[in-house]
């Protein structure tokens, strides 16, 4: 089962691709989550991946196919993944069909998780990450018990760098002008299908199942 969720920040790719990994047992491959363990780790894409981030822009095409391109080729991978973040330019769609045709995948579902850009604002600039876990809050949404820790593990939440209002209005133009047309690409091809992620968490998880089976 590989699955591509797309979407504007905000949407909830991540939120409902770790459920949905966790459900269905493949990974979510999440190429932000990866640039910014790179960029805590001090790595050469780490320090090359860190202004673009800062601002809200992208990062080259050249970083993040390299990253997928390595990642799909591990063993978790044999059975499938969710790409969380990518592709989100077209040359990354592209390049993507390039990996899955010589090692003879296809992608079985594009998800396109839509919402209304305001709304993505009040989202993303209430976001919470557990710094240990990774397990995602919101401080009106998905209220943790307590403000500062983790339900699960304890951990102490964080707010990532780029979720200032400013660079969230950056990274919406950004989607809208780059990653948008990749929607295009694909219903071209195969076709997407849609979630409207306006809806509350649990009934946009129910509708990604429906789709997934
Ligand atoms: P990335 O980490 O991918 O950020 P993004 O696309 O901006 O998306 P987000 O992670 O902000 O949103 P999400 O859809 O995952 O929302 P979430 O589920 O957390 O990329 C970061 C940066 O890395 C980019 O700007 C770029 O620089 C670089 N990058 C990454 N991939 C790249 C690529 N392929 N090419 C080039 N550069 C790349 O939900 C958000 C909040 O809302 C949470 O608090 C959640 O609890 C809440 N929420 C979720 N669903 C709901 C709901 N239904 N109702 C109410 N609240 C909800
Ligand atoms: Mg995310
Ligand atoms: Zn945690």
């Amino acid at each position: 089962m590989n699955l591509i969720f797309m979407g504007p920040p905000g949407a909830g790719k991540g939120t409902q691709a770790r459920r949905i990994a966790e459900k269905y047992a493949i990974p979510q491959l999440s190429t932000g989550d990866m640039l910014r363990a790179a960029v805590k780790a001090g790595t050469p894409v780490g320090l090359q991946a860190k202004a673009a981030m800062e601002s809200g822009g992208l990062v080259t095409d050249a970083i993040v196919v390299g990253i997928i391109g390595d990642r799909i080729a591990e063993a978790d991978c044999a059975n499938g993944f969710i790409l969380d973040g990518f592709p989100r330019t077209v040359a990354q769609a592209e390049a993507l069909d390039g990996m899955l045709r010589e090692r003879n995948l296809h992608i079985d579902h594009v998800i396109d998780i839509t919402a209304d850009d305001e709304a993505l604002v009040a989202r993303i600039t209430g976001r919470r990450t557990c710094g240990k876990c990774g397990e995602g809050y919101h401080i009106q949404f998905k209220k943790p018990a307590s403000p500062e820790a983790c339900d699960h593990c304890g951990g102490a939440l964080v707010t990532r760098a780029d979720d200032t209002e400013e660079t969230v209005r950056n990274r919406l133009s950004v989607y809208h002008a780059q990653t948008a047309p990749v929607l295009n690409f694909y219903r071209g091809k195969g076709g997407i299908e849609t979630v409207d992620g306006m809806q509350e968490m649990n009934t946009v998880f129910g509708a990604l199942c429906a789709i997934i089976g």
